[in-house]
C-alpha cells in the first residue's frame, strides 16, 4: 500500500510551496481523498508553537511549557516538520527533531504524526528523511528512545534495540 510517492528513490526535488515558509520536499499523494492536498517537509525552525502543541495534544502527549519547547527547537541540530497544504490552508501533521554533537552522534526526539494521517507511510517517510539529512551531515551514530509500543516501527526502519547489550540509562531528579 503506497500512498506517498517520489520519496527517497527519486532525485531530491526542492519545491517552493505556496507559502514562503514552506520550502521543502513535496510528497505526492495518489490517494483519492487527499489528491487536492499537498504534503511538504520543512526544515524551518521558525515554527508555530501552538500548531506543534495541537499536534502533540492530538496524540495525547503531556503538555510542556512552550518557552522550553521553543528553546529545545532553537537548540536542536535538525528540526523537521510535515505539513498538509489544502488551498490556502496549511496544517502541521508531523514533526521530529534531532540533537547532535555535530560530528558523531545525533538523537531523534518528539516523533509524531497526526492520528488522521497515521498508517499512510508518513511516519516512515519522516524518519527516513531525518536520517537522510543527518547522514548528509556525516553523522553516523543515530539513536532514539522508543516508547514500548513503537519499538517495531523503529525496528522496521533499521534501528536496533540494545545493540551488543548496551542499555540506555536515565537520571531523574528525586
Ligand atoms: C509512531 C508513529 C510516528 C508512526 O507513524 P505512522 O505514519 O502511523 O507510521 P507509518 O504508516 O509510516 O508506518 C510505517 C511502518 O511501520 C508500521 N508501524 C506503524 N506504527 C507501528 C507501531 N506502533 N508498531 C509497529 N509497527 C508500526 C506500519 O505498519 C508500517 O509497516 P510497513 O512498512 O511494513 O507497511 C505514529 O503512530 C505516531 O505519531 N504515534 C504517536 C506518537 C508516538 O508514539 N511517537 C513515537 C514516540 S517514541
Amino acid at each position: 500500500m503506497v500512498f506517498w510517492k517520489r520519496l527517497f528513490n527519486a532525485p531530491e526535488t526542492m519545491t517552493t510551496a505556496e507559502s514562503p515558509s514552506l520550502q521543502g520536499e513535496i510528497l505526492e499523494t495518489s490517494k483519492e481523498a487527499l489528491r487536492e492536498s499537498r504534503i511538504f517537509f520543512s526544515l524551518d525552525r521558525e515554527l508555530d508553537l501552538y500548531a506543534l502543541e495541537e499536534l502533540c495534544d492530538a496524540v495525547g502527549w503531556a503538555r510542556r511549557p512552550l518557552r522550553k519547547v521553543k528553546k529545545a527547537i532553537e537548540c536542536s541540530f535538525l528540526v523537521v516538520s510535515l505539513w498538509e497544504v489544502r488551498g490556502n490552508r496549511k496544517r502541521m501533521i508531523g514533526f521530529a527533531r534531532a540533537t547532535s554533537d555535530h560530528a558523531f552522534n545525533a538523537t531523534i526526539w518528539d516523533v509524531v504524526i497526526h492520528p488522521s494521517f497515521q498508517s499512510k507511510g508518513l511516519g516512515k517517510a519522516l524518519i527516513k528523511y531525518t536520517i537522510k539529512k543527518l547522514r548528509n551531515e556525516d553523522i553516523s551514530n543515530i539513536t532514539l528512545f522508543a516508547d514500548p509500543q513503537v519499538i517495531d516501527f523503529y525496528r522496521r526502519l533499521g534501528f536496533v534495540l540494545d545493540p551488543e547489550g548496551i542499555k540506555g540509562m536515565f537520571w531523574y531528579p528525586s
